[in-house]
């Protein structure tokens, strides 16, 4: 179904404002300049954005947020410039404003796209209300680096996951009406392969055949699309050779013909001249040739394309008709936003603070986030109402910064709820006693204890953008706290609060529990608290694999197998493997426990053969598992459906997530759920640069269960 894109639905409104518009008028609705930011490059433009937005020579600013503040510089657009178009206020609302939901990394874990999608609602209402327009999110950058800092900001590493949480997300911001007061556009970022950088170091290199950027990197942005992204954001590194920000074949070729796209191209910060410094562009004219002429349409922060434009106009180097183009999709977004109805924020209705029930919902998808890694003997849940002593213990034990990277605003005016103060209120009855970071403390606090909670992991400067570790252990002196708590011999729990997968073989067999908090937000303490004391059943899995070692980076579960695959079994030399380190990840894709057990069933076709034709005609195949709660308590469970094609023309990946669906059952309890195969999952794209998606007939082995070690259960026969 073809949805009509603002450019479609406001021609007539943008075709006349455009007849009215000079070329300078023009290509100022393609900037956008920062309020603040004086650190970074491009530095604080404020005077320029004043001094811009009364000439009519500014389209779009971010960082500036407050409905006063922007009503005022909105006032100056609409009221003192010569044909009154008015600013788009955007801003990075990735994971809250004013309430700081879980990082997107956890959010993932969840396996639930209604965790996305509270995240989405509450931060959309928040933030519209202090006058941003347009969030630069979801990030939804598959990504196999958990050295890469922003692998926190993604969905993992897995192109499926990414592409639900991604859709969720931008339909929970943008709703049915983009001008409506609690939504906001979206921006899916970051287009693309941005998670492919060499060594995980950011802004890197990325060589990537055709068939992997879009088997891997592009389903995502391809979902977004399809459910009405508003906006796109061009990615800092190369594709093959050529950058993002300067690419015809990403930006014109497949975003934009292929898959119909009319929304706006925002460069990202820089990002047009930063086609200079990686030695594709000559200069900053270069630069705006370069990127308009390859799909961008509107440059964040530098400067080249507003102050270029005429000349190359003039020169014949960009054409009136890509300009046009250009133009006429912000004009249209501002016009689908709203905005030249009522370009103002109504001070008044500010929301200023976390409501409670903006705080209840970032404790539920906080708690709905973690990951049970570890479990051994049931050392978790610990009893709430026991009056013994607990120790709460480690750097993180009384640390109210737990929001993670790229938090709103709401990050400084609000501290996280710490997990020494949750533990207080979940469990009345004992006596809570706190040990900070050094060995000795720690462990006299545990010896003194029935039990300990050791929270360990990374500030949140550790990661995000531009926060790239080569080593992922636990930060200096970490691990010896746990060997000190470990030694005394007595119960005790780890819960990690990190931004990426740390490498943890170290220590994970000296330690019971662990439990995987990711960054939880503003209500961290209390969503951790909920898990450990069993209030809520942890049912997250990991959207990523946990190295057992740096030097095996990558290592995910969707990769191809060799032609010399390493039987576990057999000490065969000439096999893809490490001398020194065992096979695979230290947790798999998937992984994830629970304080109940669970068993499915044999995934069961609706039918064993189907043709090519069918499939192609849109035949789904209907797949059904049973699962089962086996355990004592009601918990929840993550069915995992993947698929893999033994025998193809481009060698398929062993796993291939194409279904989940997170239930929660009572003991005892079977559920058959459903699920669909159908010509999407089945194929593939090839290497052929125009987008060729074959189906190939053969046998397509279908797993279903509770991890990606999900085992073979059923096959597909595809004929001709
Ligand atoms: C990041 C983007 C972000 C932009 C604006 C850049 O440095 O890569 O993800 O949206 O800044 O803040």
């Amino acid at each position: 179904m073809h949805r009509p894109h603002p450019t479609e639905v406001y021609e007539n409104e943008v075709k006349d404002l455009l007849s009215r518009m000079t070329v300078g008028e023009k290509l100022g609705q393609l900037q956008q300049l920062t309020w603040t930011g004086g650190t970074g490059p491009g530095g604080g433009q404020t005077e320029e954005v004043e001094r811009a937005a009364r000439a009519g020579l500014l389209g779009s600013v971010l960082n500036l947020h407050g409905a006063a503040h922007t009503n005022t510089l909105q006032r100056m657009a609409v009221e003192e410039s010569r044909l009154g178009i008015p600013l788009v206020f955007g801003l990075d609302v990735i994971h809250g404003f004013w309430t700081t939901f879980p990082i997107p990394l956890a959010q993932a874990s969840s396996f639930d796209p209604e965790v996305a999608v509270r995240d989405a609602e509450v931060s959309a209402k928040e933030a519209r209300s202090n006058g941003i327009r347009w969030t630069f999110a979801p990030m939804m950058d598959v990504t196999h680096e958990p050295r890469w800092g922003r692998i926190a900001e993604s969905c993992g590493e897995d192109p499926h996951l990414n592409a639900v949480l991604a859709v969720a997300k931008t339909r929970a911001y943008q709703g049915d009406d983009l001008a409506a007061d609690d939504r906001l556009a979206a921006c899916a970022k970051h287009f693309v392969a941005y998670g492919g950088a060499e060594g995980g170091r950011d802004y890197n290199t990325v060589d990537v055949s055709e068939q992997r950027l879009r088997n891997l990197y592009l389903p995502p942005f391809k979902a977004a699309v399809d459910a009405g992204v508003a906006t796109v954001m061009a990615a800092f590194n190369t594709v093959s050779g050529v950058p993002a920000h300067g690419n015809p074949h990403t930006m014109t070729g497949i975003l934009k013909e292929e898959w119909g796209f009319g929304g706006v191209v925002v460069s990202d910060y820089t990002g047009v001249e930063e086609l200079i410094a990686h030695g594709y562009a000559a200069d900053g004219a270069d630069a705006a040739r370069l990127a308009l002429t390859a799909g961008l349409d509107m440059e964040m922060v530098s400067t080249h394309i507003a102050g270029h434009g005429a000349r190359l106009l003039a020169d014949g180097l960009i054409t009136e008709e890509r300009l046009d183009d250009a133009v006429a999709r912000v004009l249209a977004l501002k016009f689908a936003l709203g905005l030249f109805d009522d370009p103002y924020t109504d001070e008044s209705a500010a929301v200023d603070e976390p409501t409670p029930t903006a705080r209840a919902a970032a404790r539920y998808t906080a708690a709905r986030s973690m990951v049970l890694l570890k479990n051994d003997g049931g050392a978790l849940p610990l009893d709430a109402a026991a009056s013994g002593t607990i120790a709460v213990a480690g750097p993180f034990a009384d640390h109210t910064d737990l929001h993670g990277t790229w938090a709103g605003p709401g990050c400084r005016r609000f501290p996280s709820v710490s997990l020494l103060d949750a533990v207080r209120a979940a469990a009345p009855a004992a006596t809570v006693t706190h040990a900070g970071g050094g060995a000795e403390a720690v462990a006299a606090a545990a010896r003194a204890a029935d039990v300990t909670i050791l929270a360990v992991g990374e500030e949140p400067g550790l990661s995000g953008e531009a926060a790239v570790r080569a080593d992922i252990a636990l930060p200096e002196g970490q691990a010896e706290l746990i060997a000190a708590v470990a030694a005394t011999g007595k119960p005790f729990v780890v819960v990690l609060l990190n931004g990426r997968p740390l490498t943890i073989g170290d220590w994970v067999d000296g330690v019971p529990a662990i439990l995987e908090a990711w960054h939880p937000g503003i209500e961290a303490g209390h969503a951790i608290a909920d898990v450990l004391f069993g209030a809520v059943t942890p049912g997250g899995k990991l959207p990523v694999s946990f190295p057992r070692a740096v030097g095996q980076i990558p290592v995910y579960y969707n990769r191809e197998n060799t032609g010399r695959p390493h039987d576990p079994g057999s000490d065969e030399k000439y096999v893809s493997r490490y001398l020194d380190l065992a096979d695979g990840p230290q947790f798999v894709f998937g992984h994830g426990l629970s304080y109940t057990t669970f068993t499915t069933g044999e995934p069961r076709l609706g039918r064993p053969v189907v043709s090519v034709g069918e499939l192609d005609d849109g035949t789904r195949i209907d797949v059904r598992v049973t699962v089962t709660n086996t355990g004592e308590r009601t918990g929840d469970e993550v069915v995992q459906l993947y698929v893999h094609d033994p025998v193809a023309s481009i060698a398929q990946p062993v796993r291939r997530l194409r279904g989940f669906e997170r239930v929660t059952l009572a003991p005892g309890e079977s559920r058959e759920l459903a699920f669909t195969l159908g010509a999407d999952d089945l194929g593939f794209w090839t290497n052929d640069q125009n987008g060729r998606y074959v189906i190939e007939p053969g046998a397509i082995d279908v797993y279903a269960g509770t991890s990606s070690r999900a085992e073979p259960r059923a096959t597909l026969t595809v004929t001709r």
